[in-house]
């Protein structure tokens, strides 16, 4: 998985999936949006209460069905309204991001950043970087990589069943009792 795909086209736009914490990084954004200060589009933000609330596999499932990468905003340390969620997150995302290097798949991909409410230009621009940067390294593309495996998988259990299949006959044949002519 180590290649990279390269964009369709000069066209190409890169799908980022925002986990934004309610209470700073979400409040931010609006911020950013009253302040008409402008970050990249292609941005899709999703509200949880805390950066804690975000489970690795949400991460995992949002670029399994076709994000290019995904951007993690939470409260400063010592700010989370509910204690140590940043720091719980803190603690998965780098256990991810290991993971993410096992499978092949960039860690620039993903990033965690601390906004607070007040930070609307912090949210343009990491959001402005992340889309750069996600649009250096090309389309992700998932969920076409899932098909081919599925294919390649369909593949190889065809191919074990043929040798299964080929092994029992040769059993078969070599158990038959010979049939001597007296
Ligand atoms: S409440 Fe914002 S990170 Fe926990």
């Amino acid at each position: 998985m180590n290649e990279v795909i390269k964009p369709p086209n000069s066209s190409w736009r890169p799908r980022v999936v925002a986990f934004f914490c309610n209470w700073c990084t979400y409040t931010a954004a609006d911020l950013a949006g009253v302040s008409r200060l402008k970050y990249a589009p292609n941005i899709r933000v999703i509200r949880l209460m805390c950066s804690g609330r975000v489970d690795p596999q949400f991460i995992l499932d949002a670029l399994a069905r076709g994000a290019d990468g995904v951007l993690i905003g939470g409260c400063h340390p010592g700010d989370c309204h509910y204690v140590e969620g940043n720091y719980k997150m803190l603690r998965r995302f780098q256990m991810l991001k290991r993971m993410l290097k096992d499978l092949g798949i960039e860690e620039e991909r993903v990033r965690l950043e601390w906004i607070s409410a007040a930070e609307g230009e912090k949210v343009k621009r990491v959001v402005n970087e992340m889309v750069g940067q996600v649009q250096k390294l090309g389309p992700l593309g998932m969920p076409g990589k899932f098909e081919e495996w599925d294919k390649e998988m369909e593949h190889f259990a065809a191919q074990v069943e043929e040798k299964d299949a080929a092994a029992a006959c040769s059993c078969a044949t070599a158990n038959k009792p010979e049939l001597t002519t007296a």
